[in-house]
């Protein structure tokens, strides 16, 4: 099956497939390259992707869904500097100015994220809903691999903190750092919206 456009940007998407040779309709993640299950989508399959910012749902779907658009926004506007500095179109000193604050501010609410989510909402959704166990234990794994990535791009930034020479060895490094997170933000937030968004809207209240 071919990859649109809507899918690599994570938009909402409704994405049903025919597959079998009874033609049967299955439900599929919107990732290319998901680990969820088809067994695991029985909530996005009564509430797709398409219907995620309805009046009927925004109001309890789109919290969600906005603090991974504002994720998804930094670690953009972070690699987009990064190769604008590459590319010789933004200096060294204002490159500085304008991510070392940033790279520190998307460090921390990524944490906060992650640990309001393992702590707090995934057990919560768990005990709600024990057979998607598994799905959740491989997006808390997730948040373990991300953290490694984390972790780098602080020590990157202290680098860059204190380099007060241009250091192309160390931007390329961020921006190294910057292309893996993103490629791996994608993949686990969209799969993540898939298990969860249709959890908070068929839920009361
Ligand atoms: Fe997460
Ligand atoms: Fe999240």
């Amino acid at each position: 099956m071919g990859i649109n456009n809507s899918q690599l940007a994570g938009q909402p998407q409704a994405t049903v497939g025919s597959t079998d040779d009874n033609a049967k309709a299955v439900v599929k993640p919107r990732h290319p390259e998901s680990r969820l299950q088809s067994d695991w989508l029985f909530l996005y399959e009564k509430l797709p992707s398409n219907q995620w910012y309805s009046s009927d749902y925004a109001y309890k779907t789109s919290g969600w869904l906005n603090v991974h658009t504002n994720i998804r926004k930094r670690q953009r506007i972070l690699k987009q500097l990064t190769e604008e500095h590459l590319m010789g179109a933004l200096n060294w000193e204002n490159y500085r100015s304008q991510v070392l604050q940033r790279i520190s501010m998307h460090v921390l609410k990524l944490h906060q994220h992650h640990s309001v989510e393992d702590r707090g909402f995934f057990p919560e959704f768990v005990s709600s809903y024990p057979q998607l166990k598994r799905g959740f234990e491989i997006l808390e794994n997730d948040h373990v691999k991300l953290d490694a990535l984390l972790d780098e791009l602080l020590g990157l930034n202290d680098e860059l903190a204190k380099a007060e020479q241009e250091d192309k060895f160390l931007v390329e490094r961020l921006h190294k750092n910057l292309v893996a997170g993103t490629d791996f933000l994608s993949q686990h937030l969209t799969d993540e919206e898939d298990l969860v968004v249709p959890i908070l809207g068929l839920r009361d209240g």
